[in-house]
């Protein structure tokens, strides 16, 4: 495990959700005092929806929030397997958050077309390093759209289009691991037995995708990584 990780084991995934809107609220708070906008990167999959359902009620500075999208699979815009249309019914939906501030992967014929468009929206609109990128993991280790085996661009790249995921649907346009890495802070929300196999391996060094991504806080419940498993080492949430 790369000491850039930090892991911190939470009793259950409602306690992953709850950490998870604290920590967001405070950088939103925080990045808006010092530098008048919230540049922040959407995770999609299941895992994080109850924690943006919590955020519905903070009362944060939305109208500087702007939001980005980790990945998403190709699909026109509104249907209902969309990251994007979960992120909007959980939470973007409930918030006055400006719809120019809502920078979504743009559906294309093909996923080449929508990684290039969403390169040159974040070229033109986005400030780096983003104040907060928030991820899930799969039970294979694949973070965003980037999955194991699947080669990454070499050059700074800052999206890439997905042809052939193992998780359906298998057209998805996904930010590179160059660019998830420009983070000012980085959440990885990992919840569920299903997950422990892959926390194992990144444990071991396993070079799978999520653990490419670095100096991240990785909130995991304890059916993700029982008691008897070992965790030295494991950060404290009290520093999160
Ligand atoms: C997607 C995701 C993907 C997801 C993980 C975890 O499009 O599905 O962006 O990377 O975050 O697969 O998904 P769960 O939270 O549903 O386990």
């Amino acid at each position: 495990m790369s000491p850039s990780m930090r892991w911190v084991r939470l009793p259950t995934a409602e306690a992953v959700a709850v950490r998870a809107a604290r920590f967001i609220a405070t950088a939103c708070r925080r990045a808006v005092s010092r530098r008048g906008t919230f540049h922040w990167v959407l995770a999609g999959g299941t895992t994080p929806e109850r924690c943006y359902r919590l955020l519905r009620d903070c009362p944060l500075p939305w109208h500087k929030t702007h939001c980005w999208f980790g990945d998403e699979r190709l699909l026109p815009g509104g249907h209902p397997e969309r990251n994007e249309t979960m992120a909007r019914r959980a939470l973007l939906d409930h918030v006055p958050i400006p719809d120019a501030h809502i920078h979504a992967i743009p559906y294309a014929d093909d996923a080449g077309q929508a990684a290039m468009h969403y390169a040159r929206m974040l070229a033109e609109r986005c400030t780096l390093p983003f104040d907060l990128v928030m991820l899930g993991m799969g039970e294979d280790g694949h973070t965003a759209s980037l999955f194991p085996g699947q080669l990454e661009p070499v050059a700074a790249r800052l999206t890439i289009p997905v042809t052939k995921a193992p998780k359906p649907p298998a057209q998805r346009v996904s930010m590179t691991s160059h660019l998830l890495n420009q983070h000012r802070h980085c959440l990885i929300l990992v919840t569920g037995e299903q997950k422990t196999h892959a926390l194992r391996r990144i444990q071991h060094g396993a070079p799978l995708p999520a653990a490419r991504i670095t100096r991240a806080w990785w909130l995991i419940d304890r059916e993700a990584w029982p008691s008897g498993y070992k965790s030295d080492g494991w950060a404290s949430a009290r520093r999160l």
